[in-house]
């Protein structure tokens, strides 16, 4: 079927000629912007903002109305880091964020460390596909972990032909460069890199909350633990210098920031490819003497890498939340040496006791898999074992999911699903009533709780952390919004506790 130009363009219902004229012209210009671009980073990037900015501009004029974007993020802390970073880019080239998928710039931020996450993408793109028909100026976006797998790409350029860009995540600081190239001109734009060693500082980045922000520290993961994608999708881990991360953090707290959070898929092997080897211990210390944070968090913590030192900081340095989420997977040591996660459950139990003793009042949190291959009923045993023993906060469970490439896809002895979703009912039930009972422990007890916002059901009310990470309601108002108070503890109610200013 011929391309019908005028509906396309409607607002501007110009001939099909014109239309092509105007390609022509933009790719010799595209040429142009290429040509003249700065070969070192940011400079190239701010450059490329630049060149956004005077399209976005020209654009906006041409609609008499601003440009709107919306940026979707799947997964993890890493990703939702990303995608600020992401928003920066695109306000500083003059769009405006909405919540609306009628946009006229979508980006989906995308994760794959499990199936899930994949076809919740597909089923987001189905419905974009078709606002993209009544408004074909539109330009969608993919980016992050699952566009890392070559046999996705391959099917977003069979089947979904209407995206416009497509990159990974090596390349993200090179957005708008790719931003630039799509805004120019009307073919698909697909860029992935199979890894880097690069980590380009200081692009914009638009923060979700004034008041604390995540920092990365670490890049990528040398785990291979034999379930997870993530060492396939975010490559080798690279660490970022130090001095880089403690600017970012001071110039964080001078604009208001009191929390951060350190990013990494295991901070506790942070700074060993350094040029001059830096603990993540050491780093907190640095990062705790920065006027002005107040809380320091981190994520993630892999147990196998747990030093005694990093004990030490948490035990004596206040500002560090009183919170660790460490990663179990799995209570059985035989199914944890074919996960390859490096430990026993018997050295785990003994990291447990080891920080308890140090820090009483700590708040364990843990992430579950139930169903890796092979995994009978005694194994699962073994992790209630271990969830029963520790007491944790919370714990994140999963079933299973397997990951086409990774070592454990290709083992045999896959679980039956009956099995998985019961062991995983009966897990989650568990978990559940204990962490019940542990969220109480500091019930009519005086906290401090970071202020993150109004509560969502009651205005009267708002809503902030205590250092263990839980959360609590009570009365109060915006102006307390990013501010610690203390707060009387009045009654647990599960996972939240509803409390008083003291
Ligand atoms: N780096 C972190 C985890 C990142 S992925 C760590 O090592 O702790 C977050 C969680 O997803 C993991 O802790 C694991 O519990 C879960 N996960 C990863 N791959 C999975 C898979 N194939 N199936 C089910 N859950 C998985
Ligand atoms: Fe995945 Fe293991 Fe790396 Fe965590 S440590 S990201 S679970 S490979
Ligand atoms: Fe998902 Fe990538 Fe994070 S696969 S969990 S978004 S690192």
């Amino acid at each position: 079927m011929p391309l019908d130009y005028a509906n396309i363009y409607p607002e501007r219902s110009r001939r099909r000629s014109e239309i092509i004229m105007e390609n022509l012209e933009n790719r010799i210009e595209n040429r142009e912007i290429f040509k003249n671009a700065p070969r070192t980073e940011p400079e190239r990037q701010h450059y490329f903002i630049g060149q956004c900015r005077k399209s976005v501009k020209k654009r906006s004029e041409e609609l008499g109305r601003p440009l709107f974007f919306r940026c979707v993020t799947f997964g993890c802390q890493m990703n939702a880091r990303d995608s600020e970073k992401l928003e920066g880019i695109l306000e500083a080239v003059g769009y405006r964020k909405t919540d609306s998928e009628e946009a006229d710039f979508v980006i989906y931020n995308t994760c794959t460390v499990r199936e899930n996450a994949n076809l919740k993408v597909y089923g987001h793109l189905g419905q974009l596909g078709k606002a993209k028909k009544k408004q074909p100026w539109m330009k969608i976006a993919l980016c992050g972990c699952m566009m890392q797998e070559p046999q996705v790409v391959e099917k977003l350029k069979k089947s979904y032909r209407f995206v416009d860009l497509i990159f990974g995540t090596h390349n993200i600081y090179k957005f708008a460069e790719y931003l630039a190239e799509v805004l120019a001109r009307d073919e698909m734009v697909v860029e992935i890199w199979k890894d880097t060693d690069q980590i380009v500082e200081n692009l914009p980045v638009d923060r979700k909350y004034p008041f604390k922000s995540g920092v990365n520290i670490m890049f990528g993961c040398n785990n291979f633990c034999s379930y997870c994608i993530v060492p396939y999708v975010r490559g080798r881990e690279r660490s970022r210098r130090p001095e880089e991360i403690l600017t970012e953090i001071r110039r964080l707290a001078q604009d208001g920031v009191v929390e951060i959070m350190l990013l990494g898929q295991n901070v506790n092997s942070y700074g060993k490819n350094l040029e001059q080897p830096m603990t993540f211990a050491q780093l907190l210390r640095e990062v705790a003497k920065i006027d002005g944070i107040q809380r320091i968090r981190f994520m993630t913590s892999h147990p196998k890498d747990l030093s005694d030192e990093l004990i030490e900081v948490m035990a004596s340095e206040p500002k560090v939340c009183r919170h660790l989420h460490l990663p179990l997977q799995s209570g059985s040591s035989r199914i944890l040496k074919q996960m390859n996660r490096r430990y026993t459950k018997e050295q785990y139990l003994d990291l447990v006791d080891r920080i308890r003793r140090a820090i009483p009042d700590i708040s364990l949190t843990t992430d579950i898999i139930v169903g890796f291959p092979g995994e009978t009923e005694e194994d699962f045993q073994e992790t209630l074992d271990v969830v029963r023993r520790v007491c944790y906060d919370s714990a994140f469970t999963f079933q299973y999911s397997k990951r086409s490439g990774t070592p454990a896809a290709a083992m045999e002895n896959q679980v039956p699903h009956e099995e998985v979703q019961r062991h995983f009912d009966q897990l989650l039930a568990e978990v559940q009533e204990i962490a019940r009972e542990v969220c109480r422990r500091d019930e009519h007890t005086v906290q401090e709780v970071l202020v993150e916002g109004i509560n969502e059901h009651d205005a009267s009310l708002v809503s902030g952390r205590l250092s263990n990470n839980i959360l609590v309601h009570f009365p109060g108002d915006a102006s307390m919004i990013g501010t610690l108070q203390k707060v009387y503890l009045e009654e647990s109610r599960g996972f939240y506790y509803m409390g008083r200013l003291a």
